[in-house]
């Protein structure tokens, strides 16, 4: 079995923060979202592992390499444009050959893993197997159609009118009974080649595809509050560890994990939460759900329930709360009289401010 994973697109809905980095990069617990992904895939004794880039490829191949630190083989196939998800596996085609395989939207987060599918699947062997999962905003994603009986009727694309809830989780299960069905399919009113037609097209033709659904499941919306809610809940499996120093000034409640090389001075934090590498806390309040990036500083601040990407530094600002702060940010207070506001905001940024 060998897996592809999807780590191509823009990440509009994630800007500003896409603006300079891969959707698939944002970090959940101080580690990208793809490596949770690339994890699971290992974790079911997959190596062979494909990856299908996009504008972001250089970015993607740094973080990931030859995919070794996750003891796999990877394989890099470039997609010149955002074709579609069946695209993607027919560019594939010679990488994957007619083995089986699993594919995974790399901006995909699933609680859990996916061991448990991959084993239901080899055991089986349908043409296909899909994952869905309960959603309030099913027009978003493909939704799914079944029976009385939990099978499969139809598939639909981003359905104006749902016929269900259930949406389509961006991990999918293939026979190499898929390569015809990605030759059979035209693109769709997106202009893409949509696995989901893929899918109905092996439905059409009487070939058995199945489904499971499972709880435990996040996508990138352009919500922050969907990725504060991830971050809080892998937050509360870190390991509490201290690799850098913690002054006796200071106090650490509950699980907190400290990288190496960071120092922590002057300060309670309260877990869960992360202190990346090298970064800086001084006479500052750290409070529960929250992830500092390596080479960050806080100081005199209070900030909690809050994600902050690396080298960025919160200076005499409190209080933070339910935040995204991106790479290389500067939070400061001004002068207290004239008491305004000055900004210098990146394009899509989005600022609520207390007064
Ligand atoms: C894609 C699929 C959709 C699926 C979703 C899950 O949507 O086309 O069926 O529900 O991934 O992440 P896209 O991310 O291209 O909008």
């Amino acid at each position: 079995m060998k897996a592809l994973v999807l780590a191509g697109g823009s990440g509009t809905r994630l800007r500003p923060i896409t603006h300079t980095s891969a959707k698939q990069l944002v970090p959940v617990a101080n580690k990208p979202v793809l490596f949770f992904g690339l994890e699971a895939i290992a974790e079911c004794g997959i190596q062979d592992v494909g990856i299908i880039v996009g504008e972001t490829a250089a970015e993607i191949m740094a973080a990931v390499g030859d995919g070794s630190a996750h003891g796999l083989r990877v394989t890099y196939i470039q997609q010149e444009q955002p074709l579609g998800l069946a695209h993607a596996v027919l560019i594939a085609r010679d990488f994957l050959g007619d083995d089986d395989f699993v594919m995974y939207l790399g901006d995909n987060f699933i609680v859990g893993g996916i061991g448990g599918q991959v084993a239901d699947f080899t055991a089986s062997r349908p043409a296909a197997q899909i994952l869905l999962t309960h959603v309030p905003n099913p027009c978003d994603f493909g939704v799914a159609e079944l029976d009385e009986a939990g099978r499969v009727i139809a598939l639909e694309e981003k359905p104006a009118k749902p016929k269900s809830d259930f949406a389509l989780v961006g991990v999918y299960l293939f026979s190499a009974a898929v390569h015809e069905a990605v030759r059979a399919v035209q693109p769709s009113w997106r202009g893409e080649l949509e696995i989901t037609d893929a899918i109905q097209w092996l439905i059409d033709q009487g070939q058995d595809v199945r489904s499971t659904v499972i709880d435990g499941y996040w996508k990138d919306t352009g919500n922050v509050t969907d990725m504060l809610e991830v971050n809080r809940s892998v937050l509360e499996t870190v390991e509490p560890v201290v690799l850098g120093e913690v002054d006796t000034d200071s106090e650490l409640v509950g699980r907190v994990s400290v990288g190496e090389g960071a120092r922590i001075s002057g300060s309670r934090i309260v877990g869960p939460v992360m202190i990346g590498d090298g970064t800086e806390v001084t006479g500052s309040y750290v409070g529960p759900s929250t992830s500092i990036g390596d080479d960050c500083v806080i100081r005199d601040s209070e900030i909690e329930f809050s994600i902050v990407l690396p080298h960025s530094s919160i200076l005499g600002v409190r209080r933070i709360e339910a935040s995204l702060i991106g790479r290389r940010v500067e939070v400061t207070p001004c002068l207290r009289v004239p008491a305004t506001h000055r900004l210098v905001l990146g394009d899509h940024s989005k600022v609520q401010i207390s007064s």
